[in-house]
């Protein structure tokens, strides 16, 4: 049994409630004036039986003692979990590993910040800045954008920061890993960046994570950046998102850059929703973060830079996104950064003609080749081919393998048989998937761990997250997968799931994480249709069950019309469900 487990088994609902609200017998259960907002009828019940609470009343919600004392004491799970953890007797593992982690991140934080500011003081005051300062002008940036992106310049020294930080306080070690100070081998440390045109790296919440390093003259190479560091991680940064993700919502689209340049370049001359992603192609960590904030995302980087290995990812990122990409195409050998430079209205107009990225792959591949002599046909379907295949969306698949063979000119079976051979077809797909046991199937999922289902389909299948707007979190009755669901449906980034969520549920989690979910990603989407609209079910069947007990105590008159409304939802649930069983593709097999 889980430590959190014998808490709830050990702590009684009503006890604990009781010491926030009277409570009141109603019945088998126990009512009182809601302890969460002000009312002169009691529209709160405690569930002894089910050792859970509801507010019928303005909160609208309730679940279990570990979601009462989070609303009452303000409190995460963690927080709450010590809570009644002491409360009960029970002694938690000390998660010094992870917990610690957390805490351990702040110092790194605290030491960039503080660096930021220091090489950002250095490029307005210090006379060495001169060139610099030069540099920065001759780039075109204007004072206002300096201070906004806190552009800095750092010494051509070995120990400038070293001795002005250890002077002040702060540990060498913690600039080591910071990445501020660079250790050699016989253990000397001294300053990482020297003489270099300073940009911080800031994280969606603003704090400053590293920073990118610009020579100021020809030499090589022409960056260098943080080291992997608590605070950096190059391949989930995405260069000025603090300042561009309320943007990319408002604006519902997101322009991805490859430089630091273009993007502070593109904020100045006020196309705010554009980030940076760090090099040469996006990774699959900064759609998931985009995603979030947009499904429109257009790529402007270097097309002859990105690998075509790359750009084949790419289109499978697509898949997660649920929605085209699109690129950009700008005049050879211009980056965004010269192009807003010059003319603001061509650069609209480049954007305005940004072409689906598949489209802008077949035009990149096929631009040099003469698609008339058998040699260049056959070349052509080589290349695309792997693009195609990697589209899950079945229309839009056709829709290229039509394009392709009206391309080469060639019969478009032929092209749908090498298809074939490098993508196994849907149907062939299904074929090999063992038939479950008779029976088997049929047998009805306790609720916890229907909860968990959900939970696992979600977490497997991050395509499937965008179902996510139809769960809601009093769906899941249990506060471990409660507290999941709502990291999941956070704002945050989700790759960073297990280090938001409490090191006490981390076993909860791998369990989800590792759960094997048969049938492979068969059906997904309408096996977790199918799981919400249960989950959904049992909350409004339990919810009106438990009106309808309350209903001696409540006089509120607009009770009986939300009564009417949860019983109207749960006959439309159960239509959709039957309707959706009848259309299922390859539900029912025999
Ligand atoms: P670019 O070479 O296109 O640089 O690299 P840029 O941003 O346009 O720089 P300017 O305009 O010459 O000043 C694009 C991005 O790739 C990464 C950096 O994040 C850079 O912004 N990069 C590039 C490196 O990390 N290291 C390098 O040596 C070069
Ligand atoms: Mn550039």
């Amino acid at each position: 049994m889980s430590e959190i487990d014998e808490i709830k088994q050990k702590l009684d609902i009503a006890e604990v409630v009781g010491q926030y609200a009277t409570l009141k017998k109603a019945g088998r259960n126990l009512t009182a004036l809601c302890p969460f907002h002000s009312e002169k009828h009691p529209s709160f019940f405690v569930y002894p039986e089910q050792q859970s609470w509801h507010c019928f009343g303005a909160c609208n919600t309730g679940g279990d003692v570990f979601a009462f004392i989070m609303k009452k004491e303000g409190l995460d799970f963690g927080e709450a979990l010590r809570l009644l953890a002491k409360r009960a007797g029970v002694t938690l593992p000390s998660y010094s590993g992870a917990e610690a982690k957390k805490e351990e991140k702040e110092p790194f934080f605290s030491a960039n910040e503080a660096a930021s500011l220091y090489y950002h003081n250095l490029l307005l005051n210090n006379p060495a800045a001169a060139g610099a300062k030069k540099y920065v002008e001759k780039r075109g940036f204007n004072a206002k954008t300096i201070t906004d992106f806190q552009i800095g310049f750092s010494l051509d020294s070995r120990e400038a920061l070293k001795s002005y930080f250890l002077e002040r306080d702060f540990k060498e070690k913690t600039l080591v890993t910071a990445g501020l100070l660079y250790q050699d081998e016989q253990g000397k440390t001294f300053d990482r960046f020297r003489g270099k045109l300073m940009i911080p790296i800031r994280d969606a919440r603003g704090r400053v994570t590293g920073f990118g390093a610009r020579v100021l003259d020809k030499s090589d190479p022409k960056y260098i950046n943080s080291p992997q560091s608590p605070t950096f991680d190059k391949s989930g940064t995405l260069y000025g998102i603090d300042r561009a993700a309320a943007e990319i919502r408002k604006q519902d689209a997101a322009i991805i850059m490859e430089g630091y340049m273009d993007v502070i370049m593109a904020h100045q001359c006020g196309v705010t929703n554009a980030v940076a992603c760090m090099g040469t192609a996006i990774t699959e960590t900064q759609v998931n973060i985009l995603k979030k904030l947009s499904k429109n995302l257009i790529l402007s980087l270097d097309a002859d830079a990105a690998g075509e290995e790359a750009m084949l990812r790419t289109v499978g990122y697509e898949n997660i996104l649920n929605a085209e990409m699109r690129v950009i195409i700008l005049p050879a050998g211009k980056d965004p950064d010269e192009v807003m430079r010059e003319d603001m209205e061509k650069w609209q107009e480049f954007v305005k003609s940004a072409v689906p990225l598949v489209d802008f792959l077949f035009e990149k591949t096929t631009a040099t080749m003469d698609l008339t002599t058998a040699r260049d046909k056959s070349a052509a379907v080589d290349r695309l081919l792997p693009v195609i295949a990697a589209i899950n969306d079945p229309i839009r698949q056709a829709h290229y393998l039509q394009k392709l063979a009206d391309l080469v000119k060639v019969d478009m079976n032929t092209i749908k048989a090498s298809l074939s051979r490098i993508k196994p077809s849907p149907a062939r797909r299904q074929s090999t998937v063992p038939k479950p046991a008779v029976g088997g199937t049929l047998r009805p999922l306790a609720s916890s761990s229907r909860e968990e289902y959900c939970l696992a389909l979600l977490l497997q299948y991050p395509e499937l997250r965008e179902y996510q707007q139809d769960i809601r979190p009093e769906y899941f009755k249990n506060s471990e997968n409660r507290e999941i669901f709502n990291i999941l449906h956070g704002p945050e980034d989700i790759t960073s799931l297990k280090e938001q969520l409490d090191p006490a549920l981390h076993d909860h989690l791998d369990v989800i994480m590792n759960k094997s979910l048969p049938g492979a990603r068969n059906n997904i989407d309408i096996r977790l249709m199918d799981c919400v609209l249960e989950l959904r079910k049992t909350y409004l069947k339990e919810l009106a069950a438990r009106r309808a007990e309350a209903g001696d105590t409540d006089t509120d008159p607009s009770r009986i019309e939300e009564d009417l409304e949860i019983s109207h939802q749960l006959r439309e649930l159960d239509a959709r469900k039957g309707k959706k069983r009848n259309s299922a593709p390859h539900r029912t097999r025999r």
